[in-house]
């Protein structure tokens, strides 16, 4: 069986914490309630990626987002 979700990594380590990755993940999760994207992403909270000083990360399929904000995920979510 085909997998169609989307996997979406979001680091909840304590320097992507402090950069705003919780707020992130709160948009993130508000924005792919709502129809177009509804049921198309699956979110998994990390530990920390060895990336701190790029904070906060978000890994899309198999880009990696950096110093990222939810407009720039949103983006790259549309586009894989
Ligand atoms: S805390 Fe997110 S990469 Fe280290």
């Amino acid at each position: 069986m085909k997998h169609f979700r989307k996997l979406i990594f979001v680091c909840t380590g304590s320097d992507c914490k402090k950069a705003g990755a919780k707020k992130l993940y709160k948009e993130l999760k508000e924005v792919t309630d709502e129809v177009p994207l509804k049921g198309s992403c699956k979110f998994i909270k990390t530990k920390c990626m060895d990336m701190c000083k790029t904070a906060p990360n978000v890994i899309v399929g198999d880009y990696f987002c950096k110093n990222t904000s939810a407009e720039k995920v949103l983006t790259q979510i549309k586009k894989s």
